[in-house]
């Protein structure tokens, strides 16, 4: 067993802020490395996840099904990396491992709370922190996808909806159409991930824009934000139709303000909509299924995994505000060791 480095750094939160955050509500501390007990392994962190879910950690935004991280706590969150020592027989030195003690260089954790990974599923290491479960759950699970359905996705270049997009067409949906922030992110959607149509949800109106590439109107829409076009896609929405609500950037971009949600329900009733939160936690069961089809549509070259990869662990705390401000594209990864 050798442990080369005696200490790492870690980002903690420093202060809890009231409203967007800013870089000085993080902090960069150095932690000493110890070596692991009988049951532990240690972690060198290669990638972490970048996810603006963590705003909502951050801010301890009330009814959020994820805890809040601590003031002066070093902050959490999916991570993968090399396991350089170990004191537990199921865990060898060298396994790639799942994790979820991200914003920290070493990890030190307990064989349990890891997962060993075949190293060979996908391209790179960073690849398997956006697996898209999540799309996969709320396309299927929660709005029941038929064969033919159209199908609306907000924040389509994201990490989350580029998936959600991709999935949706290779499970025979009959139209894709999605929105984005940018004109650059509209042609992104449409020329890399395959989508039928896209807009920018800045030009208004919303509805407008969504009927325009939806003549037919929806009949599934995968929401990663809330608010106005969360308005437009029940505007737009065919009877029956189904919305899975997935994510709230409208809110996490904004501070934490509340969203003003849905609306009027009352086209909800005419239309016989089903609005329906969810989270990947719980779903876990449809990972194996999911892996499954996963490998076989990277294989045949059938879905385009888009990265951002920012380099250094003192470049993180930027990188979710800018992830939130609409900086990227794809999934945010920063990446801490070579
Ligand atoms: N339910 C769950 O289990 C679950 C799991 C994972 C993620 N989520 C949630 O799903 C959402 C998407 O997550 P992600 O990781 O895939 O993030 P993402 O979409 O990759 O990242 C943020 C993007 O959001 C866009 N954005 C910010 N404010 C917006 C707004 N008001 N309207 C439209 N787009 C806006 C920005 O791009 P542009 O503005 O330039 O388009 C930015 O690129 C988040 O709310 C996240 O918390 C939920």
């Amino acid at each position: 067993m050798t442990v080369t480095t005696r200490t790492a750094r870690a980002v903690q939160l420093s202060a809890r802020p009231d409203g967007f955050p800013e870089l000085s509500d993080f902090r960069l501390v150095e932690q000493p490395v110890p070596d692991p007990a009988r049951g532990q392994v240690l972690v060198r962190n290669m990638y972490m996840s970048i996810d603006p879910g963590m705003l909502m950690q951050i801010g301890a935004y009330p009814g959020i099904p994820l805890p809040p991280f601590a003031v002066g706590a070093t902050m959490f969150g999916d991570a993968i990396g090399e396991v350089v020592a170990s004191a537990d027989p199921d865990v060898p030195e060298g396994a790639l491992v799942l994790h979820r003690f991200g914003w920290r260089e070493y990890a030190m954790a307990e064989a349990s709370a890891i997962q060993v990974v075949d190293p060979d599923v996908y391209p790179s290491p960073s690849s398997y922190l956006g697996f898209g479960l999540v799309a996969y759950a709320g396309l299927t699970a929660v709005a029941s996808l038929r064969v033919g359905d159209t199908v609306f996705v907000s924040s389509a270049a994201g990490a989350t909806g580029g998936m959600a997009g991709q999935i949706a067409r290779l499970l025979g949906a009959g139209r894709v159409v999605g929105s984005a922030g940018s004109a650059e992110k509209v042609r992104h959607v449409i020329d890399e991930l395959g989508f039928d149509a896209a807009f920018d949800y800045h030009d208004a109106p919303l509805a407008e824009q969504l009927r325009a590439v939806a003549p037919n109107g929806i009949d599934v829409y995968f929401d990663n934000v809330g608010g106005a076009q969360l308005r437009a896609a029940i505007e737009v929405m065919n009877v029956g139709g189904r919305i899975a609500l997935c994510g709230a950037l409208t809110r996490q971009r904004s501070g934490g303000l509340p969203d003003e949600g849905p609306g009027d329900l009352l086209p909800v009733i005419g239309k016989r909509i089903t609005l329906r939160g969810f989270t990947m936690l719980d779903h876990l069961d449809l990972a194996a299924e999911f892996g499954q089809r996963l490998r076989r549509w990277i294989a045949d070259g059938q879905l385009v995994q888009t990265e951002t990869v920012v380099d250094g662990l003192e470049n993180a705390p930027r990188a979710l505000l800018d992830l939130v401000r609409g900086h990227y594209t794809g999934k945010v990864v920063v990446r801490l060791a070579r």
